[in-house]
């Protein structure tokens, strides 16, 4: 293991968090800046794309200024500049990609891409100094769902992903649809503390060719029809409770295919992770499972579960130490899959 402190300044554009940060080594923050668009998209139900970029521009520099602040260095005191370059939104991800090949041209740094969803499995390294591959996780956030084994630093095995809509997008249209508003994970998080989870039997996502694949639409729809329902036939909905049926189905789907791939694989460690990662049911639920096992659960804390910079300083560290270097040629990609990186 290196003994020297590799200290990178890491970006974060791909959606609607401007975001930088500084990590030594993968595991160690040193500051953690995140300027989130949430009020600005929220008048609009959802985050619009051109209005993130132009956020973006606006807010990258003081950022990345108060980020190299608060770790108290200079750009010149850097090892090496990161940033998402995919996937996620074009716009928002050029911006990243263009202040951080400005930065390293500048100041003469070596320049790595990261994987957006790499960073998020990699966030899992700041608050458990031990975790080290291999092990499962299951990403779960607004854009991906995925159930990976993660056999070493930087090398992946998807056992799963969602054939329809993401995990934290089922969160954010059943939000709208029971009137709750934008960003749904946290609101529907809320409401259904004050609900009855078995009030509603809304269907688990199955899919037929695969035991491991997920799929949100179909619980999505059922909502839908459920509430239409209630209304054609003058019956008010008791939101709470649609809110804590939901999250049952699909907290239960997740947890029974997370598990079953913990159990044929054999691996004693498992880690949570992206945006839903903060939902209070879904984090019970896998540590519950992990310990009926004897298997090591570790999940960040909210603050590293949505998007962040500092995860994307976590998971560049391993591809730096292991000679990654990008050109200036590097490219914003939004459709970046995760097996395509490198
Ligand atoms: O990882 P993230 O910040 O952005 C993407 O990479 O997509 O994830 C955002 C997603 C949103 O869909 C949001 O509703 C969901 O994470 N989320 C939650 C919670 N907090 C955020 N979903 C369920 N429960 C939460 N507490
Ligand atoms: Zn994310």
């Amino acid at each position: 293991m290196n003994d020297r402190r590799v200290r990178i300044l890491a970006i974060e554009t791909s959606c609607d968090e401007t975001a930088a940060a500084v990590v030594c080594n993968g595991r160690e923050v040193l500051s953690n800046v995140i300027y989130t668009q949430i009020p600005i998209h929220t008048e609009y139900g959802g985050v619009v794309p051109e209005i993130a970029s132009r956020s973006h521009v606006e807010k990258i520099v003081p950022v990345v200024r108060k980020a190299l602040k608060d770790a108290d260095m200079t750009i010149e005191d850097a090892d090496a500049v990161a940033v998402t370059y995919g996937p996620g939104l074009v716009g928002p991800l050029l911006v990243g990609v263009s202040c951080a090949k400005a930065l390293a041209y500048a100041a003469d740094k070596p320049l790595v891409g990261v994987h957006h969803i790499e960073g998020h499995i990699s966030a899992n390294y700041i608050e458990h100094p031990d975790l080290e591959p291999p092990y499962i996780c299951l990403v779960v956030s607004g854009g991906h769902s995925h159930l990976v084994e993660v056999k070493d630093y930087g090398s992946y095995e998807i056992i799963a992903r969602t054939r329809d809509d993401a995990a934290g997008e089922a969160f954010d249209k059943v939000a709208r649809a029971i009137g709750l508003g934008y960003p749904g994970g946290p609101k529907i998080d809320a409401a259904a503390r004050e609900g009855d989870p078995f009030a509603i039997d809304f269907p688990r996502g199955k899919v037929r060719d695969s035991e491991y694949d997920f799929s949100f639409s179909g619980v999505k729809s059922s909502v839908l029809n459920y509430i239409n329902s209630c209304k054609m036939q003058d019956i008010e909905v008791n939101v709470n409770d649609v809110a804590a049926s939901f999250q049952r189905s699909v907290v239960e789907v997740l947890t029974e295919h997370a598990m079953k791939a913990v159990d044929e694989r054999g691996l004693h460690k498992f880690t949570l992770a992206g945006g839903v990662a903060s939902n209070t049911a879904l984090r019970e639920s896998l540590k519950k499972a992990c310990d009926e096992r004897n298997v090591d659960f570790c999940v960040p804390s909210p603050v590293f579960c949505t998007d962040n910079a500092a995860m994307i300083g976590a998971a560049a560290y391993y591809e730096y130490i292991s000679g990654v270097r990008d050109g200036l040629d590097l490219n914003a990609v939004p459709n970046l899959m995760l097996g395509d990186h490198r």
